[in-house]
């Protein structure tokens, strides 16, 4: 009979489909559609790079999100460990154990900003709820944000508040509590965004918004911007780096894994959809640049909540969900550090979760002053690609568009030629004809698509 792993005990498993379906999907939604996407858009010119974006969502995003949940289940441990036995059991070469490491660093590294941005949701909470945008233009509110950027002190602050929270519940193993609480919670955010989205059809420029969104000018799309979209679709997703490979473990193996994915591929999608659409009419009617970047979002949309009427609560409402969603996120992302640290530093979850938190958190802090004191630094200036990007920029490019993608590359080589056939197909919840189209887009399309978009970047 099978081996039974650590994580693959009854005791242990995720109660049901729904329970692992809240807890990959907290993991997937998060700042990343509601803050990166948009403003990434906009800086890339809108349709052509939607278009792209969804097609790397759909022909790479999703085989890979499969992928990494059946290996992770097959291997029933944390990352690295699955993949130590894995490359056993499964008699592959010893080499794609860089699957697990590559996870550990990348998802730690991505916690680092990540935790940043969280704290500006935390503030903006604030802001909101004592009314500093009611009846705000466009240029007050530009300049609430430019001075929060402008003060290193505050926004170390915030980020060590936002860390302390995910530390707090990682190191309690709250994780479970918690996902009760956000099934609640986040449809309450996606009806949220809806009703943003029918505001900014009414007092926005929706149809610019739409065409800017859906009408692909290729003209203005760039090779980067082409990686950018890749990057994003792995890091929207949280794949290629080993956190669904952590969750996957934990699920039983009676759970169909396909459908449980395109789940979770359709609603994060949705999410980023529908906050382009509560914010492009906002930055048309408004006269603001597409192309402002990461403080998109924290501008159009106070000068909504500023404008609509029950705008206070409404705008605390929507930054305290922003925030929720960034913490089951972040949480995510520590599972594999916490999980490595406990496994090979014989450390107990407290301790690993306080070391792995700090370590980030002191690692957030180039983040924090990429924003005001080394706004002008830029390590890599001598490369031309990496010309004008801070340290900010250089670690989301570093792990979103490298780390993240290669992992998904290499995820989708192992589980399409490396590992046995045999069960696969049960494995995965597909048959026959879905199966084979399946194997075929994750052995030849998945990883062609994420090679030609390096190979185009790299001449
Ligand atoms: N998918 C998350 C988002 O869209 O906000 C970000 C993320 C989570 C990236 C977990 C990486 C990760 F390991
Ligand atoms: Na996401």
């Amino acid at each position: 009979s099978e081996m039974v792993y650590p994580h693959q005990q009854a005791s242990n498993l995720w109660t049901s489909r729904m329970a692992f379906i809240l807890a990959a999907a907290g993991s997937a939604v998060g700042l990343g559609n509601i803050w990166k996407f948009p403003y990434i858009t906009g800086e890339n010119g809108g349709g052509a790079f939607v278009l792209v974006y969804l097609a790397c969502i759909f022909l790479i995003g999703v085989p890979v999100l499969i992928a990494e949940i059946m290996i992770g289940r097959r291997g029933g441990q944390s990352p690295v460990a699955s993949m130590r036995t894995l490359t056993q059991t499964e008699g592959t070469a010893r080499g794609w154990r860089i699957i697990g490491w590559n996870g550990v660093v990348a998802s730690f590294l991505v916690l680092s900003f990540y935790a940043v941005i969280g704290g500006w949701a935390l503030v903006y909470i604030g802001k909101a709820a004592v009314g500093m945008f009611a009846g705000a233009d466009a240029e007050a509110i530009g300049g609430q944000f430019n001075n929060l950027l402008a003060n290193p002190w505050e926004l170390l602050l915030w980020h060590t508040a936002f860390m302390a929270i995910v530390v707090f519940i990682v190191g309690k193993g709250i994780r479970s509590g918690l996902e009760k609480a956000v099934n609640m919670l986040m449809p309450l955010l996606f009806l949220l965004l809806i009703v943003m989205v029918f505001y900014a059809m009414n007092s926005g420029s929706f149809g610019r918004a739409v065409s800017f969104m859906f009408s692909p000018d290729f003209s203005r799309l760039t090779t980067e911007g082409v990686l950018t979209a890749l990057g994003h679709a792995a890091f929207t997703l949280s794949i290629g780096i080993g956190v669904l490979m952590a969750y996957g473990s934990y699920l039983p193996k009676n759970i169909n894994i396909a459908r449980t994915a395109m789940t979770i591929a359709v609603l994060d999608t949705s999410v980023a959809l529908l906050a382009g659409l509560a914010i492009f009419p906002l930055v048309f009617a408004n006269g603001l640049e597409t192309g402002a970047g990461p403080g998109l979002i924290f501008v159009t949309l106070p000068l909504a909540f500023g404008q609509m009427g029950g705008g206070v609560l409404f705008g605390a409402i929507f930054f305290a969900l922003l925030l929720v969603a960034a913490i089951t996120s972040a949480i995510s992302m520590l599972e594999p550090v916490v999980e490595w640290l406990e496994e090979h530093k014989g450390a107990n979850r407290v301790k690993s979760a306080v070391a792995g938190g700090f370590a980030a958190w002191f690692i957030g802090i180039g983040t924090v002053l990429s924003f005001n004191r080394w706004s002008d630094i830029h390590p890599l200036g001598f490369i031309s690609m990496f010309e004008d990007k801070t340290v900010f920029d250089l670690l989301d490019f570093l792990v979103s568009n490298l780390m993240m993608p290669l992992g998904g590359l290499a995820i989708a080589l192992f589980a399409g030629w490396a590992i046995r056939r045999e069960g696969l197909a049960e494995d995965i919840g597909l048959q026959g004809g879905a199966y084979k189209a399946f194997m075929f887009v994750l052995r030849f399309v998945t990883p062609a698509g994420i090679a030609i978009v390096f190979l185009y970047n790299l001449v």
